[in-house]
């Protein structure tokens, strides 16, 4: 579904929606501490992670939220807000399904000291009283849950209409393309047989262990079970590539402010006379970010050397070095070697040869695994075969397996 065509019947909302809920409450995929035995560090681990993401990833600071009032909509079990409610927002979650409202509650008194100034409404976000809740809160939040509902166009409108002028609308989702890995997973688990949760259990834990494994030991510690169902037992999981989000906001008349991981083509002009939010120039970068994240697997470093043509050239970042030296804090009077200034330049031209394309090396490596992978499901019905081959692999589903969410932070003009 695109963000501008957005025509769903009542009755397909409302099918998607008990699907949804029949999936996620078999398995809550929002319990990343409370189940756990060592609550409190997990808790306290994942509180910090939170800390990150805001302070540092959104730049929308945790002392921003002081006494801001902030509704959530799909709060799932409460674990990703009750950190924004420890940084002092007064919080109104709302969540369908009533067993992750019931967690939610013990979330927010175990870690909260104010629990009655919290509210928590068990509803879909489409049934809210808009009429009553309309443009009342300093910030509205959605994350993880627009990809699983049928008319995510509404629900934009909805999440925006929530937030007051002035105030901001943060939200966060998985990515098309950072997502990619994840339904070729989907199509080979319901193609070898998994037509049943049970199955698609038995299914994934062959083929995809070492990925369920990774994520286990995040900071998010979800039991194999819930990671299994919110990937590949939930149906609706229709991830919007950031060209439709940007265009989500753009009709809801909101402006981007931020994104973690960022979309911003790091080429930008970013002086103080260029426009942040200059949107065809968002939109661009992110159609060379996305294509990053289709394929990163192995985090952090990575993101850089992939982007980067001269890894390894020590040689180039030397003579630019040399040369920005040469030229620097030049006046009036100096005299310029011509040239030995033009021989940096043919050096600097030299050393950029040794071309180091990792990223298109990548994409090419990816495209041919994809191909190796898909005709592999076509020959064989064999998970164990087929694990076997994946192994092999260098790029599909090893490590991160891409990059599958992102997080947006919105500002809506007043
Ligand atoms: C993947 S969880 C995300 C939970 C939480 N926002 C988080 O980031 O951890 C998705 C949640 O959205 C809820 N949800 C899905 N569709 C909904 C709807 N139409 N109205 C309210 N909640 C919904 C689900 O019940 C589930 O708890």
């Amino acid at each position: 579904m695109t963000a501008q065509g957005s025509r769903v019947s009542y009755q397909q909302r409302n099918k998607v929606e008990s699907e949804t809920l029949r999936t996620f409450k078999a398995e809550r995929p929002s319990e990343y501490f409370s189940h756990l035995d060592d609550d409190l560090a997990a808790f306290k681990a994942y509180d910090s992670q939170r800390e990150n993401l805001y302070r540092f990833g959104l730049t929308f600071p945790p002392e921003f939220f002081n006494n801001k009032s902030l509704i959530d909509l799909g709060s799932g079990t409460g674990e990703a807000t009750v950190s924004l409610a420890r940084w002092g927002a007064i919080c109104t979650l709302v969540e369908m399904n009533p067993d992750a409202l019931e967690v939610a509650k013990r979330v927010f008194s175990q870690h909260t000291n104010n629990f009655n100034q919290h509210s928590f409404i068990n509803s879909s976000l489409y049934d809210l009283d808009l009429d009553l809740l309309k443009e009342s809160f300093d910030i509205s939040s959605s994350s993880g849950v627009f990809t699983h509902v049928a008319d995510k166009a509404k629900a934009f409108g909805i999440l925006a209409s929530l937030a007051k002028p002035g105030g901001y609308v943060l939200y966060g989702d998985r990515n098309t393309l950072g997502g990619l890995q994840e339904m070729l997973q989907r199509y080979a688990i319901y193609q070898l047989g998994g037509q049943s949760d049970e199955k698609i259990v038995e299914i994934a834990e062959i083929l995809f262990s070492e990925d369920i494994d990774r994520s286990q030991r995040s900071v998010a510690r979800r039991t194999r079970r819930a990671i299994i169902f919110d990937r590949w037992v939930i149906q609706q999981q229709d991830d919007p590539s950031v060209n439709e989000v940007l265009t989500f906001f753009e009709q809801e008349g909101l402006e981007y402010v931020s994104s973690w991981p960022r979309i911003d083509f790091p080429g930008r002009g970013n002086s103080v006379l260029s426009d942040p939010r200059n949107l065809p120039a968002l939109r661009d970068g992110a159609r060379l970010i996305e294509s990053l994240w289709m394929v990163l697997n192995k985090g952090e470093s990575e993101n850089i050397l992939s982007c980067n043509p001269i890894q390894n050239n020590e040689k180039f970042y030397d003579q630019l070095e040399v040369i920005g030296e040469s030229l620097r804090n030049h006046q009036i009077n100096d005299r310029v070697d011509v040239g030995q200034l033009i021989d940096k330049f043919i050096h600097l031209g030299s050393s950029v040869t040794t071309n180091n394309a990792i990223l298109s090396e990548r994409l090419e490596q990816f495209s041919l695994e994809v191909q190796e992978f898909l005709k592999m499901i076509e020959a064989s019905n064999d998970p164990q075969d087929i694990r076997k081959r994946i192994d092999s692999f260098k790029i599909l589903f090893r490590g991160y397996t891409g990059v599958r969410h992102v997080d947006y932070v919105a500002f809506k003009p007043r």
